[in-house]
């Protein structure tokens, strides 16, 4: 008698249509027709040739050669759930509404709908959830202001500062684009020379980089955005999600002996508490800085590849998420949700961090395409209040956008002949005032080594060894001059640090196999087998 999540149940809490009961819906096609047949095309004679009018069976192929949308360029293997946020109506001790008139914020115990996808980055949509690889945490909150996507990742900081780099970036760990296989070498041709990742790697190759599942990790805003009180005052902050599950990670060995066996192992882990009803839970926190470049600091405070250091930015809870809903129609609801930076609320909006901006425009650009124009009238993108908009038809538009009682033939604004008119003001714009040249840049205050030496004197003593050996593993098989100036690059992090990556590089000597990050089938595992095989 196993439930089936999404599937109707009776008075009495059973499901019809299971395989136990009888079907509750005959079969028809998309025009509604009955399916009387389902097994056989027609054909001239049961052994002859097809006819062209077998339009029954045309659709039914038609649509199946068309299911699959292009999957995301990054995060494509994803999980998701529906739950609820619950605000705390402050911010540490103070009233929410000194730095913020966010709505969803401002009363304690206020729920507001979310939909959340996890999900790791690098490879395609069936991939090994065991990989080494950042993991997504985005979260859309359906607020009565229209939608709020809080798109962030689990750890806390990021590879690169500049929009500008993205794609290099990506390119560098995706498969190489001759043999189809992530290639450690790439990796780090790319890495030697961008030495703001250095605080990024230091978390990947760590534990930090293969969280055990889902619910058991933390999930960081990254960037820098601003709170907007309603005097129109700005602050800046950084989001973090702390999970009550505590935080749990795997060493490279764990996660290969989790592979071997089941490669869906965080997606399933989500989907059984959730349907057992263990929902898991994290509290929400922010950090708060004055809008200002705070040259008091080593580091810029829009800079993310760089931590706000907990003893001067105390973290301040504002609410608890609960994810208590498994999706009823994985493609419906987690392939097609679309999240973006862009999808602020009032009271909430960007900060000048130079990746923010860029991931602005890049999120609902690849969505138009992969999804398609009007992706935000799907059921699980659409705000939960009214839509009331000129920007109309586009491939699938199937809203009206018309409501009761407005003059259906204006589709335009400003009109006195009773359309849309624009809404009041709830406050005060916050209004920047800059005065600087118009420049390409770098930023001044870039310490690229600093807090990538500190993450890693912070490490336990497993996790040290963790990252040593995973480090080790990949960077073997890279050509010399990548390893020398990786070693130089880690030397300037901690001294410790460049010491050991140049003592396992020295050992491992060129046994190195190209292979993909982290794994030991690059390194150590492959020499111990090989020498196995031969005695
Ligand atoms: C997904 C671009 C940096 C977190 C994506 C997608 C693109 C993209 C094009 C696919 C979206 C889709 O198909 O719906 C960029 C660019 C970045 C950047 C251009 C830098 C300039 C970041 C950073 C984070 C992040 C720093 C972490 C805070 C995510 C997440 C997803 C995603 C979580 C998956 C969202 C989902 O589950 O649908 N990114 N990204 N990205 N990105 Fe970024």
């Amino acid at each position: 008698n196993q439930i089936i999540p999404g599937l109707p149940e009776d008075q009495n809490g059973k499901q019809n249509g299971n395989g136990a009961g009888k079907p509750t819906q005959e079969l028809t096609t998309r025009q509604g027709h009955p399916v009387v047949d389902n097994q056989n095309i027609r054909t001239i004679g049961n052994r002859g040739p097809a006819t062209l009018e077998n339009y029954q069976f045309l659709e039914k192929m038609s649509h199946f050669d068309r299911e699959r949308i292009p999957e995301r360029v990054v995060h494509a293997r994803g999980a998701g759930a529906h739950g609820y946020f619950e605000a705390y109506g402050s911010v540490g001790e103070e009233p929410v509404s000194k730095y913020t008139r966010a709505k969803l914020f401002q009363e304690k115990g206020k729920r507001t709908p979310v939909f959340v996808r996890f999900s790791s980055v690098i490879h395609g949509g069936h991939s090994p959830e065991t990989l080494r690889d950042p993991r997504g945490f985005a979260v859309k909150f359906y607020t009565e202001d229209g939608n709020w996507d809080l798109v962030g990742n689990n750890l806390k900081v990021f590879f690169i500062r500049d929009a500008m780099k993205f794609p290099d970036l990506v390119h560098a760990f995706k498969p190489d684009p001759v043999t189809n296989i992530q290639d450690g070498e790439r990796i780090f041709d790319f890495i030697s020379n961008t030495p703001e990742a250095m605080h990024m790697i230091t978390f990947l190759f760590s534990p930090f980089g293969i969280p055990a599942n889902y619910r058991q990790m933390q999930g960081s805003g990254v960037n820098t955005y601003k709170w907007v009180n309603d005097k129109g005052e700005a602050v800046l902050v950084k989001y973090h999600f702390e999970p009550k599950q505590g935080i749990k990670n795997l060493t490279q060995d764990q996660a290969e002996a989790i592979q071997g066996k089941n490669f869906n192992h965080a997606t399933q882990d989500l989907f059984e508490h959730i349907q057992q009803g263990q929902f898991p839970e994290w509290e929400l926190f922010v950090q708060i800085m004055s809008d200002d470049e705070h040259a008091e600091l080593d580091f810029d405070p829009l800079d993310d590849t760089k931590l706000w250091p907990k003893e001067q930015f105390p973290w301040l809870p504002v609410g608890r998420m609960v994810l208590d809903r498994n999706p009823i129609n994985y493609f419906a609801e987690v392939e097609q949700s679309a999240f973006g930076t862009g999808v602020l609320v009032d009271g909430l909006d960007f900060s000048d961090d130079k990746m923010l901006i860029g991931r602005t425009f890049a999120y609902s650009d690849t969505q138009r395409y992969r999804v398609g124009t009007n992706y935000l009238q799907l059921p699980i993108n659409a705000p939960r209040k009214n839509v009331a908009t000129n920007q109309r038809d586009g491939q699938m538009a199937y809203r009206q956008d018309i409501m009761p009682g407005l003059n259906p033939h204006v589709n335009y604004e400003p009109s006195s002949m009773g359309g849309y008119v624009e809404a009041p003001r709830t406050g005060p714009d916050h209004e920047p005032h800059y005065n600087a040249r118009k420049v390409r840049q770098k930023i001044d205050r870039q310490n690229n080594f600093g807090q990538a030496g500190e993450t890693y004197r912070n490490f336990e003593d497993w996790e040290r060894d963790d990252l040593i050996k995973n480090l080790v593993n990949t960077l073997a098989p890279a050509a010399k001059p990548i390893q020398d100036k990786m070693i130089e690059l880690f030397t300037q992090c901690d001294a410790d640090y460049g010491r050991r990556v140049a003592e396992g590089l020295r050992k491992m000597g060129s046994n190195g196999q190209h292979g993909p990050i982290g794994s030991s089938e690059s390194g150590d595992a492959v020499r111990a087998a090989e020498d196995q095989s031969k005695e």
